[in-house]
């Protein structure tokens, strides 16, 4: 059952990926953690590195909850000057502070680390932003170069929005800008990335911003404008009466996936990686010892399509290189590899897996319909309809228990457990 190609911890709870920073040669991937069980809880920051973004180390728990706080979703930074005061080099993580008892609180702190992210010290100033409210969180700080200084986009959750924090030091924050909701379907905001990517065959680059919705938008709740920022503010492409939110995956689940910033590759594409569940079934999935897995990094840039900028998600290369080829006829049995679907004609393909798991593809014009049916969790059964280019191929990703799903153009994502 175990995935043979995504990260999953050997056990107990896995969700968001946090703190992805690459030092020292290693790729670090946190995550939000659960050492006690399979259920949602005792949120920590669980820790792999890897030398290539293919292989997956596990470590211990990098940050435990505390007494008094869960520690949320966030980021990781290095602060090569030292200027957090935590010496040159330090790997600075800022987290959500999230209260485990009492009214719901949620602020943002800090923790460094002088040994490579395997342990953390708390600072004791912490919280570092506080605003008093039960619904704050999920930092995403970067540096940002041309105003020499980081930037945190955090939300407001329950108000759907997002605001723009820049820093010195990382301990003294001062609010520049709002992200608003405005137009975006859907409610209650997650993990923000604020990134800026390259155009395809422009040289040029535009910023994106991706927000995750929890309840009632579409896809997995991705949804990401493009647009440009100069530091303080982010103005979004298209106008301001009708904001354009596109859709990052159409399946159900790729959540809270957020971006190493740094480094990029040869064309200054940066890397990004996300859970592969969903908060509406995940605790509710059959007990196997752990419970959540990462979908495949990813290579991410942006692309002009239709008159508007499109999100491109390329599997790493690093990443692929390991999986084996499949062949359509072969893929029901062992349904673990990449499998391409040429496109130009109608499709119909269809994979049952020896516990009777079902994934199917079927493509009627420009029409692509993407089904599962899991017969011992029925709660699963999904049906994902959208429309696409009918030459464009397909690339579909099977592990055990999961597909992801590109079109050739990487400008449809859809990612699938079953
Ligand atoms: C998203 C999320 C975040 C929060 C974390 C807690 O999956 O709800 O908003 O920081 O999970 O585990």
């Amino acid at each position: 059952m175990r995935p043979q190609f995504h990260y999953a911890p050997a056990a107990n709870w896995l969700s968001d990926p946090n703190g992805l920073v690459h030092h020292a040669g290693e790729w670090h991937l946190f995550y939000q953690y659960n050492p006690q069980g399979e259920e949602w809880g005792h949120m920590s920051w669980g820790h792999a590195v890897s030398p290539d973004l293919a292989a997956w180390q596990e470590l211990p728990v990098a940050i435990p909850e505390t007494a008094q706080d869960m520690i949320f979703s966030g980021s990781a930074v290095i602060d090569d000057a030292g200027k957090a005061g935590f010496g040159r080099d330090a790997m600075v993580a800022v987290y959500t502070a999230a209260a485990s008892h009492g009214p719901q609180r949620q602020a943002q702190a800090i923790a460094h680390s002088t040994d490579n992210g395997r342990t953390f010290q708390l600072y004791p100033g912490n919280p570092v932003l506080d605003l008093g409210m039960a619904d704050f969180r999920d930092p995403n700080v970067f540096w940002h170069e041309a105003t020499n200084r980081w930037i945190m986009a955090v939300v407001l959750s329950n108000e759907n929005r997002a605001l723009i924090f820049a820093s010195h030091d990382l301990k003294q924050w001062d609010e520049m800008s709002v992200i608003h909701g405005n137009g975006a379907p859907g409610r209650i905001w997650e993990c923000p990335l604020l990134i800026e990517l390259p155009v395809e065959g422009t040289g040029e680059t535009r910023w994106l911003f991706k927000v995750d919705v929890l309840h009632d938008a579409p896809g997995s709740g991705a949804l990401y404008q493009t647009g440009t920022f100069d530091g303080i503010r982010f103005v979004p492409d298209g106008s301001a009466l009708e904001p354009l939110w596109q859709v990052a995956d159409h399946g159900r689940d790729f959540y809270a996936a957020i971006a190493w910033h740094e480094p990029r590759d040869a064309a200054g594409r940066p890397v990004w990686i996300g859970w592969m569940g969903n908060h509406a079934y995940q605790g509710r999935l059959p007990q196997k010892g752990w419970r959540g897995a990462m979908s495949l990094p990813r290579r991410i840039s942006l692309t002009r399509q239709g008159g508007h900028l499109r999100l491109r998600q390329e599997v790493e290369p690093a990443a692929a290189a390991g999986v084996p080829a499949l062949t359509p006829d072969k893929a029901g049995q062992a349904l673990v590899g990449k499998l391409s679907l040429p496109g130009g004609s109608n499709l119909d393909w269809t994979a049952t897996d020896s516990l009777g798991r079902t994934i199917g593809v079927e493509r009627r014009g420009a029409r692509l319909v993407v089904s599962r049916q899991v017969p011992h969790a029925p709660f699963l059964d999904a049906l994902c309809a959208l429309d696409l280019d009918p030459a464009l191929a397909l690339d579909l990703w099977l592990d055990h228990g999961s597909a992801e799903l590109f079109s050739r153009d990487g400008c449809t994502a859809l990612t699938l457990q079953y």
